[in-house]
């Protein structure tokens, strides 16, 4: 079973891109919505609500993690490798890659979570790739609840991303990435804003990409139970806390309904 988490509803854009990609394997979703936003809080919390995310995945039959939030991404994978010792997947990295791949002048621009900026990551990992890159990062931080919200085409919403990008325009960007698994589902409007020269990399769809290209890879090898398509448990979605509004945002993202139920961490 793959264990996909997030804050909320973002990282189901991890799992829409995943069940297009790898549509046989089941996926177990976390959403902490009790605690969402991760983006405001510090390092130290974003690492312990994620390792207490990845200890239920692991507890309901995970195998390996996906941390479908940049913000976690930034600061808890090797906590969590380290506590679990499982194969576990981030958004940041896949991201940074997939800009460097697609930028011609390498002057990428990052919106993300105050945290996720803060903390560099995406600046770190792709200078790692392409020293001459400059990355320009800006927080959004009112986006996540605008999502979580389902204000996806309010006139409200494209006034404060085109507020939030106007400092990435000046600086001539040739590239963007969404650093928030969020975001994807503002993309028409992002690209609106930034201009159609400039291409949007989705960090959701990328990590995507990378699971995808290691469930092909274990799928290869006989014996591994984990994949084995004869098992075949249902997707499942567990939210720490009930928002009417949560359910209709992810029947909006994901189309297909998959089982929810309401946990406690
Ligand atoms: N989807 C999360 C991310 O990618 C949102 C974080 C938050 O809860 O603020 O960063």
């Amino acid at each position: 079973m793959i264990g996909v988490f997030d804050s909320g509803i973002g990282g189901l854009t991890v799992v829409k891109a995943l069940k297009r990609l790898s549509p046989s394997y089941p996926i177990l979703y976390l959403g902490d919505t009790a605690r969402t936003p991760y983006g405001s809080k510090s390092k130290r919390t974003i690492i312990k609500y994620s390792l207490k995310n990845a200890e239920f995945l692991v507890r309901q039959g995970a195998r390996i993690i996906v941390i479908a939030c940049n913000t976690a991404s930034s600061c808890a994978p090797e906590a969590i490798r380290e506590r679990f010792g499982l194969p576990v997947f981030e958004v940041i990295g896949p991201g940074a890659q997939a800009a460097v791949k697609v930028s011609r002048k390498q002057r990428i621009g990052v919106i993300g979570t105050r945290a996720t900026i803060v903390s560099k990551a995406y600046e770190q990992r792709i200078q790692q790739i392409q020293p001459n890159a400059k990355v320009y990062g800006t927080p959004c931080p009112l986006l996540v609840p605008l999502v979580e919200e389902g204000w996806l085409s309010k006139p409200e919403t494209a006034m404060i991303i085109k507020k939030y990008l106007h400092p990435l325009k000046n600086l001539q960007i040739d590239t963007l990435i969404l650093g928030c698994t969020h975001y994807p589902v503002l993309k028409q409007l992002i690209q609106r804003k930034i201009g159609s020269r400039v291409v949007l990399v989705d960090s959701a769809e990328a990590a995507a990409e990378k699971v995808h290209a290691y469930l092909r890879n274990s799928g290869n090898h006989s014996g591994n139970h984990l994949f084995d398509r004869k098992i075949q448990p249902e997707s499942r979605i567990f939210i720490t806390d009930t928002t009417e509004q949560f359910c209709k945002t992810a029947r909006l993202i994901l189309k297909d309904p998959i089982p929810m139920q309401i946990v406690d961490l």
